[in-house]
């Protein structure tokens, strides 16, 4: 199984950024975490981060095209801005999509509360930090064995 894990802006400076919100754990090294626990589960990790918004929109399409089992998304501040997100999320239908947030966005400002792409994804995983990305493996996981014979 191939995930797509695509991560947004800023999330480069999760560490750094706002360590009361994302934690103190370095983006490198949760990139390290995911890589492990989804060789753990058989799934072949392929992580993106880019701070423009196109590159996520060209990644989720290539997704598509390259026949990945998923993807994996963090669109950080696109979340609450992109419709050119949302719609290439309902392009690649039925190709599942998780969104993913390492903080509880509807428990912060009003503007995070608001996710364009949620209504055409899988699910969404938000306020558990880290573990959320590997949450996210194991929905798709599941979701495949539900959906094939
Ligand atoms: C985030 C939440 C977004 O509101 C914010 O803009 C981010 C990170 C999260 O992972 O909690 O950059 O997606």
């Amino acid at each position: 199984m191939k995930i797509m894990v695509i991560n947004g802006p800023n999330l480069n400076m999760v560490g750094i950024r706002e360590p009361a919100i994302y934690g103190k754990e370095t983006f490198e090294s949760i990139c390290a975490m995911i890589r492990e626990e989804y060789a753990k589960r058989g799934i072949e990790a392929d992580l993106r981060q880019s701070n423009h918004e196109g590159d996520l929109v060209d990644w989720i399409q290539e997704a598509y095209f390259k026949d990945y089992d998923g993807i994996v998304m963090n669109p950080g501040a696109y979340t609450h801005t992109s419709i050119a997100i949302a719609d290439a999320v309902k392009a690649i239908a039925p190709l599942p999509v998780v969104e993913v947030h390492l903080s509880a966005i509807s428990e912060r400002e009003e503007f995070r509360h608001v996710s364009y792409a949620a209504p055409y994804c899988l699910c969404q995983i938000a306020g558990h930090g880290a573990v959320g990305y590997v949450e996210a493996a194991d929905a798709l996981m599941a979701y495949r064995n539900n959906n094939t014979q």
